[in-house]
């Protein structure tokens, strides 16, 4: 059966990690819902110069060749509608990256006022994967709070922090090395970054 997943993008800076996220999963057999909340369409717009179609965008300027099984579905932030804002839709999980304190902060009380905390709180109570990129600097107690709420709640706390272990030498490295144990958390297989540990020269690149 198709592997379904439901990515946002919201507000936070680092849009790029839900780009190069959505990059990954439409090269493979899968069901991707996007939404992007319109302070995420603002940010990134101005990180990454460009407006208008995520997936055009990927398929221009980083040669995406989607996967002939993949699909991609977009919803507007405040589709209520959408399936995702309900629990009989049974998917594989859901990623926000990355993720406002805002949104967090909305998700950790319960407000499910659009299609973004709305997924995500259906996430939560249907016990589905949910994983949050939080991305703020420094963090306040409020913030932290939140995070532990969700935390205790079943969402994996995922902040884009890079390693350097594995020796990056651009920003796309940096990404891909989150957006690699991300695909991990999902179960997803992937050549984006070899395992610590791992010897076979086949893994990673
Ligand atoms: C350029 C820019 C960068 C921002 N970066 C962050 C950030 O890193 N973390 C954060 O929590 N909010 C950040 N914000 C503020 C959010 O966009 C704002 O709180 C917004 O209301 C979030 O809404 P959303 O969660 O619906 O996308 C940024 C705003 C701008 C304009």
């Amino acid at each position: 059966m198709t592997r379904k997943l439901i990515v946002a993008i919201t507000g936070a800076s680092g849009a790029i990690y839900g780009a190069a996220l959505v990059y990954e999963l439409l090269q493979r057999p899968m069901e991707v819902h996007l939404m992007v909340s319109s302070s995420g369409k603002l940010v990134m717009a101005h990180e990454m110069k460009f407006s208008g179609s995520l997936p055009l965008f990927l398929k221009s300027a980083w040669g995406l060749t989607p996967h002939p099984d993949a699909v991609l579905k977009e919803y507007l932030a405040d589709d209520l509608f959408a399936p995702s804002a309900s629990g009989s839709f049974r998917h594989d999980g859901m990623v926000i990256a990355p993720c406002s304190m805002k949104t967090l902060a909305a998700i950790a009380a319960g407000f499910a006022d659009n299609l973004i905390t709305r997924s995500a709180d259906v996430c939560l109570k249907e016990k589905r994967p949910l994983i949050l990129l939080p991305r703020e600097t420094p963090l306040s107690a409020i913030h932290l709070e939140n995070m532990l709420r969700l935390s205790r709640a079943g969402a994996v706390i995922h902040p884009p922090v890079p390693a350097f272990y594995h020796h990056p030498e651009n920003v796309r490295d940096i990404v891909n090395a989150t957006v690699a144990r991300i695909l991990d958390h999902l179960n997803i297989a992937h050549h984006l970054i070899r395992a610590w540990g791992d010897t076979d020269p086949q893994a990673g690149s």
